[in-house]
C-alpha cells in the first residue's frame, strides 16, 4: 500500500487539484479497461472538487458514479449525499451513469443488499478504480463510525450501520469493498480534521475507522488547516 499526503493552502486549490487527479484517474481506467467505476464521498468538502471536476473534458458516457454511503434518506432531502452530488456534479454531467444507494427505504438492510448486487453486477470484481472518502473529526470515513458493528464486518460490501453518534442509520461500504478498490482519495479540510489526521499519518492508534483503509494506493488531499498538527510522514507537495 502506498500512501501519499498533498498539502494545499486553500480547499479551493485543494479542491482543483485533486479534480485533476480524479479526471487523470478516469482517463486511465477508461483507457485500460473501457470504463471507470468510481464512488463518491458524502458531506460538505467534496462539494467543490465536484463543480471543479465538471470542467474537466472526459467522456462522461463511460463513467459510473457510486456512493460510499448514504444517510436513511429520501434522495431529494437536504442531508442526502445523492442531492450533493446531483446539484454539484450530476446534472452538469448527465452523459454518466449513476447508481444511487436508497436510503429511503424502510427496510435498510434491503437497500444494502441491493446495492451490493448491483455493485456485483456493475462493477467487475467489485474492484472500484476510485473510492472519494472524508474523514470525521472521530476519525469516521464513509458511514464507518467508531465502535459501531460496521467496523467488524469482513465479508459483506455494503451494509446498514446503526450510529448512535448521529442517531440514525445509515448505508455504507465497508472495509472488504473500500480496501479492495485500486485507489483511495480521501479530502479533508479544517482544523477540527487535524487532531485525527495527525493521528493517522503518524500511524497511531485509536483513530480506527480511516486508519484501517488500506487499498493499494491512498492518497490524502489535506488543507493547511487540517495539516496543521505537525505529523512524521512529509508531504509530497
Ligand atoms: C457523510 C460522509 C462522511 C463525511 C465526513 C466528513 O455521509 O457525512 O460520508 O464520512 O465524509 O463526515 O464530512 P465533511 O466533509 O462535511 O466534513
Amino acid at each position: 500500500m502506498s500512501i501519499e499526503v498533498h498539502r494545499f493552502t486553500s480547499l479551493a486549490e485543494l479542491s482543483r487539484a485533486a479534480a485533476d487527479e480524479v479526471a487523470a484517474l478516469i482517463t486511465q481506467a477508461i483507457a485500460k479497461r473501457g470504463r471507470a467505476f468510481v464512488a463518491l464521498s458524502g458531506g460538505s468538502t467534496p462539494k467543490t472538487m465536484f463543480a471543479e471536476l465538471t470542467a474537466r473534458k472526459l467522456d462522461w458516457s463511460k463513467v459510473s458514479f457510486f456512493w460510499s454511503d448514504e444517510r436513511a434518506v429520501p434522495p431529494d432531502h437536504e442531508d442526502s449525499n445523492f442531492r450533493m452530488a446531483k446539484e454539484t456534479l450530476l446534472e452538469k454531467v448527465s452523459q454518466a451513469k449513476a447508481e444511487r444507494m436508497h436510503g429511503e427505504d424502510p427496510d435498510l438492510g434491503r437497500a444494502a443488499a441491493e446495492y451490493e448486487a448491483i455493485i456485483a453486477r456493475e462493477v467487475p470484481g467489485h474492484v472500484f478504480d476510485l473510492i472519494l472518502l472524508g474523514l470525521g473529526p472521530d476519525g469516521h470515513t464513509a458511514s464507518l463510525f467508531p465502535g459501531t458493528t460496521a467496523l467488524e464486518e469482513d465479508k459483506r460490501l455494503v451494509v446498514a450501520n446503526e450510529v448512535p453518534q448521529k442517531k440514525s442509520t445509515r448505508l455504507t461500504f465497508t472495509f472488504p469493498l473500500i480496501n479492495a478498490a485500486r485507489a483511495v482519495f480521501f479530502l479533508a479540510a479544517g482544523e477540527d480534521k487535524a487532531p485525527a489526521l495527525a493521528q493517522i499519518l503518524r500511524g497511531e492508534p485509536g483513530v480506527e475507522p480511516a486508519q484501517r483503509v488500506q487499498a493499494a494506493r491512498v492518497e490524502w488531499f489535506v488543507d493547511q488547516a487540517a495539516a496543521a498538527v505537525p505529523s512524521s510522514r512529509a508531504g509530497s507537495r
